[in-house]
């Protein structure tokens, strides 16, 4: 009988050290499971991409002076000045940029609405971003800020 059983306690005796092991170190298994997620990434874009992600996009803090008037001069003045109002448009004064916000026109044509050319006409659209803050600017009431 011992003859027997002495192969089974070599293998018991065998086991506890690692079942010991397994118990002292079970805080590691719990610490890499909460590490690990930490150190993967998302996409292989996010991983790849060496640029920060671009800042969230304030629509708040939109003024015509400060927001307004310089993103219009940027893209759409070279068309719509008082020498060349393409569309009957002139968008170098207040007065004038009020106008077609007041009527529903300049954000018609920067979303390019059905019913609207597109603006800026034979350029690429405005970002995202800045269609969203001279909505906001427009949704305020085109104030002159
Ligand atoms: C390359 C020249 C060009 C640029 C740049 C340009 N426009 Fe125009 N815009 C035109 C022309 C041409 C028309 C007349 C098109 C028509 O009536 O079909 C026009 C018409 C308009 C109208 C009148 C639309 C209507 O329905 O009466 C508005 C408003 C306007 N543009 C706003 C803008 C804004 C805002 C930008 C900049 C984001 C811009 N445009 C950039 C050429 C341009």
């Amino acid at each position: 009988m011992s003859q027997l059983l002495a192969p089974l306690k070599q293998m018991t005796a065998a086991r506890v050290p690692l079942a010991a092991a397994a118990i002292r170190y079970w805080w590691l298994g719990l610490l890499l499971a909460t590490l690990l997620p930490a150190c993967t990434y998302d996409s292989a874009e996010e991983l790849l991409s060496k640029t920060p992600p671009a800042p969230a996009c304030d629509t708040l803090a939109v003024t015509f002076a400060a927001s307004v008037a310089p993103l219009l001069q940027q893209r759409c003045v070279s068309c719509h000045n008082p020498t060349l109002r393409n569309g009957d448009v002139n968008l170098t004064t207040y007065a004038q940029v009020q106008r077609v916000a007041a009527d529903g026109r300049l954000v018609g044509v920067i979303t390019h609405a059905a019913g609207y050319p597109a603006m800026p006409q034979g350029g690429p659209k405005l970002s995202d971003c800045e269609i969203a803050r001279i909505r906001s600017w427009v949704r305020q009431g085109a104030p002159n800020n």
